[in-house]
């Protein structure tokens, strides 16, 4: 289940996934008035001064019948902003702290002592196992197919082997675009769907028509996955490659990833290479790209899959 201050005005079991330069207060205000989680990265806005003015602007467009809303943290020595993020975060009592790499128990102290909640993001059974030793509310399990840094379990292998050590929020990402796949998702014993490539593809998503229309153009096989555009395996879409000339093949990875620089201000980029830059110019999608046709607005889209999970639960129930 999800934590009770999460369900509030929930009406689809979905958070959207904070992705890197696509999730910013408009995305993030639409899905929280249109009935699921909207989340973002810390690092898409340039400062810990510009988080506090995005937090104070979403709190100030949210209303009585909106969800809660996140903030993701990346968790690593690499992040210089981590410990002003936290302070934001605090200080506006953010309900929803999604950490990523570590887990780490002061985060998690910080974020309980206010009353928020933390989920952490993992890719295999031993960071699950980790993360839940340190004391978070729920765990994402980001299996294979997923778009940014996904995992390659496969969905029914991880989620059966966390439920087996962890009855706390169990969310799942990779590939999920539907309604279908949402309730796939919790009949594999989730509490909920995290998506993330199927908001990049909204009127809110703060990304280029180009980027929104490769997506709507893409199957499953136009996305790869590999180490050597931001240093660690991660998923992008072929055909952005080929438009920058980018052949796997030779194309050279970043000699050092730091997390932290690179997904903070552009300037301080240490991927060491002049050429298009990952996440910017080199566009990242999980395979759920393969079903999505269109980037309505995200009211839209959340009738859209609410419809479409029920009448799954409906046709399924009906066998
Ligand atoms: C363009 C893009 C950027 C991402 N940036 C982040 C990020 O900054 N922090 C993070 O925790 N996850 C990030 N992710 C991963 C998502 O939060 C989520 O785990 C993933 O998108 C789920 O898979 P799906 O895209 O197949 O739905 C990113 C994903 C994408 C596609």
């Amino acid at each position: 289940m999800l934590p009770a201050p999460l369900q509030k005005n929930l009406t689809l079991p979905v958070i959207a996934a904070p992705m890197f330069l696509v999730s910013g207060t408009k995305l993030v205000t639409a899905c929280c008035q249109s009935g699921v989680i909207g989340t973002f990265p810390a690092l898409n806005a340039r400062s810990s001064e510009q988080l506090d003015e995005w937090i104070t602007q979403i709190k100030s467009e949210l209303s009585d019948t909106s969800t809660a809303f996140g903030v993701n943290l990346v968790v690593h020595r690499s992040n210089e902003r981590l410990a002003s993020d936290l302070e934001v975060i605090k200080s506006h009592k953010v309900p929803l702290v999604i950490t990523s790499l570590g887990a780490d128990p002061a985060v998690i102290e910080t974020v309980h002592s206010y009353g928020g909640k933390v989920f952490h993001d993992v890719v295999n059974l031993r960071f699950a196992k980790k993360a839940a030793q340190s004391g978070v509310d729920g765990l994402i399990a980001v299996c294979a197919g997923g778009g940014g840094h996904a995992g390659t379990s496969s969905p029914f292998a991880l989620i059966a082997e966390i439920r087996e050590f962890f009855d706390g929020t169990l969310l799942l990402a990779g590939a999920i675009s539907s309604g279908r796949d949402i309730a796939a998702a919790r009949a594999l014993g989730a509490d909920a769907a995290y998506m993330g490539t199927r908001f990049i593809a909204t009127a809110e998503a703060n990304v280029s028509d180009d980027y929104k229309t490769m997506i709507e153009q893409s199957g499953s096989a136009d996305v790869v996955y590999t180490p050597k555009i931001s240093g660690v395996p991660a998923s992008f879409l072929s055909k952005s490659l080929d438009q920058h000339g980018v052949d796997l093949a030779t194309h050279q990875p970043p000699t050092k990833l730091d997390f932290g620089a690179e997904l903070s201000a552009e300037d301080k980029q240490s991927v060491d290479h002049s050429g298009p830059k990952p996440w910017k110019d080199l566009w990242s999608a999980g395979q759920g790209a393969g079903a999505i046709k269109s980037s309505p607005s995200v009211s839209s889209l959340i009738a859209e899959l609410t419809f479409d999970y029920n009448a799954a639960i409906e046709s399924l129930s009906n066998r």
